[in-house]
């Protein structure tokens, strides 16, 4: 069957970090990809989360909590911060942009502030490290955010970066998709 993005970006990712490894999750929401993050990189490893929710933050610590998970940071703040809470070296950065679901929806990533942090998230990867980004065009700042992310995204110089978009091209209304970015 073939993957949907979401299911790429978990296989890529497993694909590329290695135990032990630190990973940042930029967009924390319900803690689905921090945990899986944290089962790859295992105790010996780190997770940084961030998110501009406490309630993000909140309901991720549950999930670390419920699953026995201490080898975790999280931060409250927005994403283009994340130069601030991670160093260098990371092997994988996942970034789910829109909103949290089922949480105030005008709580949003958006253009600016999301192309600021993926700036900030490639500085901080490793060589042959990935950063994965899923993207929801589906709705109208959603489809501006997509927009931006893929021209910004398409414009890395080759020589550094190889980059990859994963989408659906008979969907209907605009379904979400993924951008792929690795550090040659
Ligand atoms: C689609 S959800 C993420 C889903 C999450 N990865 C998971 O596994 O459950 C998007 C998240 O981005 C967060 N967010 C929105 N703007 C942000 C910003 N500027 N900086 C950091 N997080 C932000 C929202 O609060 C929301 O929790």
């Amino acid at each position: 069957m073939i993957p949907k993005p979401l299911q790429l970006a978990h296989d890529l990712v497993r694909q590329t970090l290695r135990e032990g490894e630190r990973a940042l999750d930029a967009t924390l929401g319900n803690g689905h990809d921090a945990l899986f993050l944290a089962k790859l990189v295992g105790s010996a490893g780190l997770v940084i989360g961030i998110d501009i929710q406490q309630s993000a933050i909140d309901s991720s610590v549950s999930k670390m909590e419920e699953n026995a998970i201490s080898w975790y940071e999280f931060h409250c703040c927005s994403h283009e911060l994340l130069g601030e809470k991670t160093s260098p070296g990371l092997g994988a950065v996942m970034f789910n942009l829109g909103y949290l679901p089922g949480a105030d929806k005008s709580i949003v990533t958006s253009g600016r502030t999301t192309i600021l942090a993926l700036g900030a998230a490639l500085k901080q990867l490793r060589p042959e490290g990935i950063m994965t980004v899923m993207c929801y065009p589906g709705h109208e700042e959603g489809a501006v955010e997509a927009g931006a992310v893929e021209e910004w995204l398409s414009r890395l110089e080759r020589k550094h970066w190889r980059v990859f978009s994963y989408k659906m091209l008979n969907g209907v209304n605009a379904p979400p998709f993924l951008v792929v970015v690795q550090k040659v």
